[in-house]
Formats: C-alpha cells, sequence, structure tokens
C-alpha cells in the first residue's frame, strides 16, 4: 500500500516534470502572427527554389491553411538550392504542374513528426501527394540512432538539420530533392500486389488534406488545450487511483 502512494506520488511528479518540460518554449522563435512555412524558410535561407515553388503551386497556402485549421499538425521536408540545383538539367521544366503540385505535396505529411518520432513510425509514410500504397507515393524513412535516412524509390537522403519545430510544424532540411516514383519511376511499376497490401500504418490513414473550418481559437490554441486536458485527465486518474488505495 505504501508502495503504490509512493509509486503513484512519483508517477505524479514525473508527470509534472515533463507536463513542464513539454511546455518549454521551441528553441527557434517563433514568427509573429500566424505560422507562416514561406516565412520561415526565408529566415532559414538558402531556400528561394522551394518557396518559389511552394508559391507557383500555391502549396504554401495549403499548409498556412492547413496549420490553421488542423490538429494533427505538419512535417515539411525542404532541400536547399544546392539539391534542386544537382538535379538533371530540364528535371523541373519537363514537369506538367500537377506534377510539380505532386512533387512539392510530396515533401508535405499531414502531420507533426519530431525528429525521435521518426523511430517509431512505419513505412510507407503518407505524404499530402497521396496514395502511399501501389507503388505510387511511398515515403519510407529509416533511423540508425538520431539519424533519419528517406527514400523514396528513386532518391536516397538524409534530414541533415531540423530548421523549425513548435509541436504542430516541423520543418527539416533534407540533403535531395525528394523524387517520387509515380512521377520518376519506370512508367508502368508491378510491384508484388501481395506485399503493398501489408498492414497500413496509422499515419497512412491519418486525415488527409482536408479543410474543415475551425472556428474560435486557432488550431496552436485548441492543440494546447487538449494536451493540457489530456495531462488534467491522467492527473485526475491518478488521484483516484490514489484515494482509492
Ligand atoms: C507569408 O510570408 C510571406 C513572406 O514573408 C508573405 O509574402 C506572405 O504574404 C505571408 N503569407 C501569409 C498568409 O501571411
Ligand atoms: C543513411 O545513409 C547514409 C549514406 O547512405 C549511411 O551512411 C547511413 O548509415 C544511413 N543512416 C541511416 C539512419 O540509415
Ligand atoms: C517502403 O516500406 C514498405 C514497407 O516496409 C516496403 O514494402 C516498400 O517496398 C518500401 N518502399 C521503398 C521505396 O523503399
Ligand atoms: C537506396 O538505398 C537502398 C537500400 O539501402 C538501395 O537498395 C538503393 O539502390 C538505393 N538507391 C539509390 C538511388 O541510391
Ligand atoms: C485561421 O482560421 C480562422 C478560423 O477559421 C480564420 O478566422 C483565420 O482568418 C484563419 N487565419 C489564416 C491566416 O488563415
Amino acid at each position: 500500500m505504501e508502495h503504490l502512494r509512493i509509486y503513484a506520488i512519483t508517477l505524479l511528479f514525473l508527470l509534472h516534470f515533463t507536463t513542464q518540460t513539454a511546455a518549454q518554449p521551441a528553441p527557434a522563435p517563433a514568427p509573429p502572427g500566424p505560422t507562416n512555412i514561406t516565412k520561415i524558410l526565408e529566415k532559414a535561407g538558402q531556400f528561394t527554389t522551394f518557396i518559389r515553388l511552394l508559391k507557383s503551386t500555391k502549396v504554401d497556402d495549403q499548409i498556412n491553411n492547413q496549420l490553421n485549421n488542423s490538429n494533427t499538425g505538419l512535417t515539411v521536408f525542404a532541400p536547399p538550392d544546392n539539391a534542386f540545383s544537382s538535379l538533371a538539367s530540364g528535371t523541373l521544366n519537363s514537369l506538367t504542374d500537377q506534377q510539380k503540385v505532386e512533387l512539392i505535396q510530396f515533401h508535405v505529411l499531414p502531420s507533426f513528426i519530431s525528429m525521435s518520432q521518426f523511430q517509431t513510425v512505419s513505412n510507407p509514410l503518407r505524404t499530402n501527394a497521396g496514395d502511399a500504397y501501389n507503388g505510387r507515393f511511398p515515403l519510407n524513412v529509416t533511423t540508425i540512432g538520431n539519424g533519419v535516412n528517406i527514400t523514396t524509390g528513386i532518391v536516397n537522403t538524409t534530414v541533415s538539420n531540423s530548421i523549425y519545430s513548435d509541436n504542430q510544424l516541423a520543418v527539416y532540411q533534407v540533403d535531395k530533392v525528394l523524387l517520387p516514383l509515380d512521377i520518376f519511376g519506370p512508367p508502368a511499376p508491378a510491384p508484388a500486389p501481395s506485399k503493398s497490401k501489408k498492414k497500413a500504418s496509422p499515419l497512412a490513414e491519418g486525415p488527409s488534406s482536408t479543410s474543415s473550418d475551425s472556428t474560435g481559437a486557432s488550431a496552436a490554441v485548441s492543440l494546447n488545450w487538449s494536451a493540457s486536458a489530456g495531462a488534467i485527465a491522467v492527473v485526475a486518474a491518478l488521484i483516484s487511483l490514489w484515494w482509492s488505495l
């Protein structure tokens, strides 16, 4: 009995501690106003091509709107200018407008993934470009320690830097442009059908780019609120456990 109380007190203490830790401000100072992906990338520098493509495909508005309306957050993989300049010449120009949109959407995941969460995600990850299965837009990650590698079936690359993270939006620098199989793969991919129907990842089934309206508080505020509500619920559960001992 006494043991259990000590255990409960320790848990409460730890919970309090981790809640406090989670509430610390993000290392990168958030720009004032609503989260704005182009502003974040402009501040980081070296992303002019990616910014230009975000704007021309209007994926920047999509990202900003999704951030304002989503409670799962977003993850963006940003290739720097030298990644674009090392593409075979004419690569971008050979794409249709629709393919450019898909290429940029392929760099956006419809959920917030922290650096450490990459270790537990299941492949293939869903991107805003859509179908991660059937050889269309798979994006796989592998991790060793803190290192995160990405493969698309066309390119292998590394997450080289965390540019921004505020628990709703994570922006990572990747060394190469993520070329999706659907656009750059062989014209008629013939994946083993049994393999592609394997167990689905929870991420792959997450909400896609919906644009449901949220009224009142911003997504960031409601996210924080539900996080604290969750913490309060856990504390309440622990207290009732304690009382029942
Ligand atoms: C985001 O920032 C860019 C550049 O700083 C600016 O041109 C654009 O209007 C901003 N978008 C929104 C929705 O505030
Ligand atoms: C990532 O790829 C590099 C180069 O191919 C390799 O040396 C490294 O071990 C890989 N890391 C992970 C986490 O897979
Ligand atoms: C991604 O991972 C899935 C599941 O492990 C695998 O079936 C698929 O072949 C992988 N795709 C690529 C491009 O590595
Ligand atoms: C990417 O890595 C995989 C496994 O490590 C390898 O089989 C494949 O050939 C690599 N692809 C490229 C384009 O380097
Ligand atoms: C964010 O969403 C709210 C509520 O839907 C809306 O009033 C506001 O204009 C949106 N802000 C941006 C920058 O889209």
